[in-house]
């Protein structure tokens, strides 16, 4: 990992030759890499189309990187530790030798089931070890996977895989979190009443849950593995993949609309999440790796699967919640692997504190080393109590902010490395340009002060188009300023010039660390026959960060209890239990401009009980519908 920055005067001088010569920088932290034919050029690169290439002629394929090339030296070493959800189930380790085998094998079954380079493959599967094979193993054939995470519904699922026209399912008959059983094949069944293109589905044992198999379409993972078994050569050679070459999709929410799907490419995305993996952790050979994420979110993709195993990392999964059987669980897995760095998302901090001190005060912790944060932004108390309670006050903690679309980490303290200041993420990485914009599109200079956060120039890491709609892309984060990504989200830059995200200036709520966008929770509700309209809003929550408020407009005639039942139903279904409110204040009418307009900013003061900043409210159609309004939510305070 030579690549590694280990003080703060070797960040300064790599940032300052990312920003001056970035071409030499990302090209020697390529050349770390294996590739099957080197790059004619580092980076090509306009933001008005936007088009992005970095490593363009090269050609590769991430698994050889992120397997195959540690197979001499550290082919025992473990790639994958397994934690089950239940405490008593035996764990798994998969070395690399191991999880190399697996993945060949389980190409091996995607080629018999008629996939090939290009085709995407939606994959649904709960945190298992099949769940990173069967991402892999897409790659080594260069198929597209599309991850869907387990909690989100049938119309979710069928949604995407419309999108991106999957050819194949990738499920399990169950799948368990805490004391409840996910029931995955009944959910894609649901979903495929929908769904043309695709011809397959394959289903692994994992619940034992009774499923439905239709002949034809439905295998068994266990049976296509053992056919694979019977037909000799279990090799599956790697797919020689163009550097741009989409490596995979992943769906996020954003302002309007439905979720887009966010396309990554192979090298730069390779690339970065295991630079970005290396130095943010400052991993060190033989330390266990545990990121507590979903392979279903980015950075269940970035920092369990690719950037760990890119750098022969032992990387930690767990099936299970943090809340059980007990909400000493996470601790109880740092102490039986000794786990070195934990990453997290401060909801999940959030949460356990208020379970305690108990559940972590008794626990040996003192393999940790280095405490990671991604998500949200981290309250001061949730950061103090990581740092106290969980790192005993001597592991550096890692707050990593960036996004889906940015591939890894864009700022964040380099653990123990540079300087880190609680809710702050603190400097640019290497080659990460920020900047704070103002309304006019104006660059604002200098320190302590607040805009718009934007990045100037490419990182290899960053998104290339959003898949089937180019224009979608360009308008969502090329258009808003003039040759700059626009991030969405808002910042501060301190005095010494450390940066604070502030969170998003648009219509995006993040909830427990998910993002979710407010037109797609308003489209949900507004389905239900009883629904006129909605607005839905962010307030703040201590646990979540932000709950999610809705204002619904209803037929007269409604029983409010039972619509708001049908309400919440209707939002699992369509989208998932993590899109549902936490309130819903039916109201008789919502606060509009002379322009049918909604104004937010009103619901959103209501919704955070700000009443004494309501703002200009003159301009409204009626300014009535506000008093009725505040006089509704007092209900709910
Ligand atoms: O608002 C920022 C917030 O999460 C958004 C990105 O969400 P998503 O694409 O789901 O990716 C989450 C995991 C990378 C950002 O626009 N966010 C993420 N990390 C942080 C954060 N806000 C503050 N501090 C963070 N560390």
């Amino acid at each position: 990992m030579s690549f590694q920055i280990k003080t703060f005067e070797e960040y300064q001088d790599a940032y300052k030759k990312s920003v001056e010569n970035p071409e030499q920088f990302w090209g020697e932290v390529a050349d770390q890499f294996f590739w099957k034919r080197k790059w004619n050029n580092v980076l090509q690169w306009n933001f008005k189309e936007p088009n992005i290439k970095w490593f363009e002629g090269g050609k590769l394929n991430i698994t050889e990187n992120c397997l195959d090339r540690h197979i001499y030296q550290n082919g025992d070493t473990p790639a994958i530790i397994w934690e089950p959800n239940d405490p008593n189930e035996a764990h798994r380790i998969l070395t690399y030798k191991q999880l190399l085998g697996k993945v060949e094998q389980f190409a091996n079954v995607l080629k018999n089931n008629g996939i090939r380079k290009g085709d995407r493959v939606c994959i649904y599967l709960p945190m298992v070890p099949e769940l990173v094979i069967a991402v892999l193993a897409c790659a080594r054939i260069g198929a597209i996977h599309s991850v869907v995470f387990g909690g989100f519904s049938a119309q979710s699922i069928a949604d995407r895989i419309n999108d991106a026209e999957c050819k194949l399912v990738i499920t399990a008959d169950g799948g368990f979190r805490g004391t409840k059983v996910l029931e995955l094949k009944t959910i894609v069944d649901d979903a495929l009443m929908q769904c043309k293109s695709v011809e397959k589905v394959i289903v692994l044992t994992r619940s034992r849950t009774p499923v439905s198999m239709i002949k034809g379409r439905d295998v068994w993972w266990e049976d296509e593995i053992r056919k694979v078994e019977t037909q000799g050569n279990p090799a599956c050679p790697a797919e020689e993949m163009d550097a741009e070459d989409t490596l995979f999709i992943l769906y996020t929410s954003g302002s309007t609309g439905k979720p887009k799907g966010v396309v990554h490419t192979t090298a730069g995305y390779m690339v970065y999440t295991g630079y970005t993996f290396a130095n943010t952790f400052q991993y060190k050979p033989g330390e266990v790796y545990f990121c507590t994420a979903d392979i279903g979110w980015i950075t269940g993709h970035s920092y369990i699967v690719y950037g760990p195993l890119s750098q022969g990392a032992t990387s930690l999964m767990f099936e299970g919640i943090p809340t059980f059987p007990d909400a000493g669980r996470y601790w109880d897995i740092v102490d039986k692997y000794k786990v070195n760095i934990i990453y997290t998302a401060p909801t999940a901090i959030r949460s356990l504190m208020a379970f305690g001190d108990e559940y972590v005060d008794n626990k040996d912790l003192s393999s940790l080393r280095v405490l990671g944060s991604v998500g949200e932004p981290i309250n001061e108390e949730a950061w103090n109590w990581y740092h106290e309670k969980v790192g005993k006050g001597r592991c550096p903690i890692a707050d990593t902010w960036w996004q889906t679309e940015n591939g890894g980490h864009l700022m964040t303290p380099i653990a123990g490395v540079t300087p880190e200041i609680p809710g702050y993420a603190m400097l640019p990485l290497p080659g990460v340009q920020p900047c704070l914009m103002d309304e006019n599109g104006k660059e604002i200079e200098g320190n302590d002060v607040s805009g718009n956060l934007c990045i100037k120039f490419p990182w290899p890491g960053m998104l290339r188009t959003t898949w089937g709609d180019h224009e979608r892309c360009r308008q969502t984060y090329f258009a808003t300023y003039e040759n700059m990504y626009f991030t969405g989200d808002g910042c501060y830059r301190s005095p010494e010039g450390y940066y604070r995200i502030t969170g998003r200036v648009d219509d995006v709520l993040n909830v427990s660390g998910h993002r979710i966008g407010t037109a797609e929770v308003e489209n949900a509700i507004n389905m239900h026959s009883d629904v006129v309209e909605s607005a839905i809003v962010g307030y703040p929550h201590p646990v979540k960060g932000q709950g999610i408020y809705a204002y619904v407009i209803a037929n007269h005639h409604i029983d409010e209890e039972s619509t708001r039942r049908d309400i919440l139903q209707t939002v699992s279904r369509l989208i998932g239990a993590i899109a549902k409110p936490d309130i819903i204040q039916f109201v008789d009418d919502l606060p509009k401009t002379r322009s049918g307009k909604i104004m937010r900013r009103i619901l959103r003061k209501v919704a955070e009980d700000d009443l004494s900043r309501l703002g200009d409210i003159s301009t409204l159609q009626d300014p009535t519908v506000v008093d009725a309004i505040i006089e509704g939510a007092k209900a709910f305070k």
